[in-house]
């Protein structure tokens, strides 16, 4: 079906180029590679500049109300692009799309995109653009239903770095999360699909893999076949030739000490462990429905270092739950000073539309900047800190791209997920190099190139 109508229209992709902006986590980057495949497929070439651009997709995240609101405003500003060139296509997918408040908002009052569809239903985007063209008429397309999705093609960010996606959806509901309502139940891949595409990127060379998930820890737990996450994860480390393994996200209340030994026995698996914390404090925690308590949260952060001594811990943290108390929030700072995290990723508490938390009242926007403004206040002096550890070690890193500020500067990453800025040739992107570490702020590292 697809080839034939490709026949027809060959002609018209001919010289035509996408453009597309990802917003969200790394499974709406890696969906977005998908998507540019499949136009790459049909013909379209990349082009940087958007507003130049033929096909313009924005892939959407609805995990907090600022990714929504740039993405109606990004939006909006291509209504006159639209009016001057009608025959540009606009397409809207991903996490928004998937739910119904934020779809009918692009649908009703966006009459400038053509073309919207959900985040299982990018193996039809072909057939929706061939529709576009022969109807000249808007095309929605939105499945709930998950699609068996082994083995689909996509791009890559390089020629060296790959995701994998291990499984969609997530069942666990925590109070503030949209998750669970824009990508639907868990399900898990047969780990014989995934050893399958890990061994073949191996093959093509590819040197660092990353398995994605929700929740990679509750991997198999619903499926028909018997497979723990972490008997997949030794089964992928194992595949030869694999230099670098990571995975992401961990849900604490699922973290196994099985899981911790087998990172620990496996040389290739990167020794960097994200733990989403969200808050320290029990009351709010059971409020979240997060399932765990600060004493189980801190039994495993202390686990993993105990075994693990080398290990980097980073975090996920939401400032303001709408129950957080000062002595809540309090009790968040007494995790992060007692974990010593390496890196953290920070928000304020958005509400979402559908969650159990939406309808709780807000706390006032004043007092969470201020408790915002303290946890930075306490956490860049601890990754300054960790930082620093690295001064006078040579360390292992694979360089991944130019700088932005300096193109004479290349980053990359260490094993342990450091960034590193270095003095180095471009041709050495790709490479595994050795960096002996003369310097460093909160979140980067950086040295020379040791020959
Ligand atoms: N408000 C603020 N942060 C949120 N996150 C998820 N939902 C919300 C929300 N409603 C954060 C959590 C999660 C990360 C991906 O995004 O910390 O781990
Ligand atoms: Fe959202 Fe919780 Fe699922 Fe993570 S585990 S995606 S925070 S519901």
């Amino acid at each position: 079906m697809v080839s034939k109508k490709l026949e027809k229209y060959k002609d018209y992709f001919k010289g035509k180029t996408y453009n597309i902006t990802t917003f969200g986590c790394q499974m709406n980057e890696h969906d977005s590679e998908r998507i540019s495949y499949i136009l790459e497929d049909l013909g379209y070439v990349y082009e940087e500049d958007r507003k130049k651009a033929d096909f313009i997709l924005f892939n959407t995240c609805l995990v907090r109300e600022n990714a929504e609101l740039k993405l109606y405003g990004q939006v909006s500003s291509l209504k006159k692009i639209k009016e001057s060139h009608p025959e540009k296509i606009i397409a809207v997918s991903g996490c928004m799309m998937q739910t119904e408040v934020a779809r009918q908002v692009i649908i009703d009052k966006h009459r400038e995109v053509d073309i919207i569809f959900g985040t299982k239903n990018i193996n039809s985007l072909s057939d929706l653009i061939f529709r576009y063209l022969e109807t000249g008429e808007r095309v929605v397309d939105i499945s709930t239903d998950n699609v068996k999705d082994d083995f689909v093609k996509y791009n890559t960010p390089n020629h060296f770095q790959a995701y994998v996606n291990i499984m969609t959806g997530c069942d666990n509901f925590c109070s503030y999360c949209i998750v669970p309502e824009s990508r639907g139940r868990e399900e898990s891949r047969r780990p014989s699909s995934i050893i399958e595409e890990v061994e073949y990127l191996v093959n093509q060379g590819y040197k660092e893999i990353t398995l994605l998930g929700q929740n990679v820890n509750s991997y198999g737990n619903k499926a028909d076949f018997n497979h723990t996450f972490p008997e997949l994860l030794e089964k992928v480390a194992q595949i030869p030739n694999l230099k670098r393994l990571r995975f992401t996200t961990s849900h604490p209340k699922d973290l196994s000490d099985e899981l911790i030994k087998v990172i620990k026995r496996n040389d290739n698996i990167c020794k960097y462990f994200h733990l989403p914390l969200q808050s320290g404090s029990d009351k709010v925690l059971k409020d979240m429905n997060r399932k765990y308590t600060q004493e189980k949260y801190l039994e495993r952060a202390r686990k993993l270092k105990e075994e693990i001594p080398e290990i980097a811990i980073s975090t996920d943290i939401i400032v303001g739950y709408p129950t957080e108390t000062e002595e809540d929030f309090e009790q968040t700072l007494k995790v992060c000073k007692e974990v010593g995290y390496d890196t953290a990723f920070t928000f304020k508490y958005s509400p979402r539309p559908k969650t159990r938390a939406a309808k709780l009242t807000p706390i006032d926007d004043d007092i969470v900047q201020a408790r915002f403004d303290k946890l930075l206040d306490l956490l860049y002096p601890i990754f300054n800190e960790k930082n620093q550890t690295y001064i006078g070690k040579t360390v292992e890193v694979l360089l991944e791209s130019e700088s932005k500020n300096n193109p004479e500067v290349l980053t990359g990453r260490t094993d342990d997920y450091k960034l590193v800025h270095v003095k180095a040739d471009k041709s050495l992107i790709g490479e595994f190099v050795k960096v002996k570490i003369t310097g460093n702020t909160s979140f980067t590292i950086s040295g020379d190139l040791v020959e």
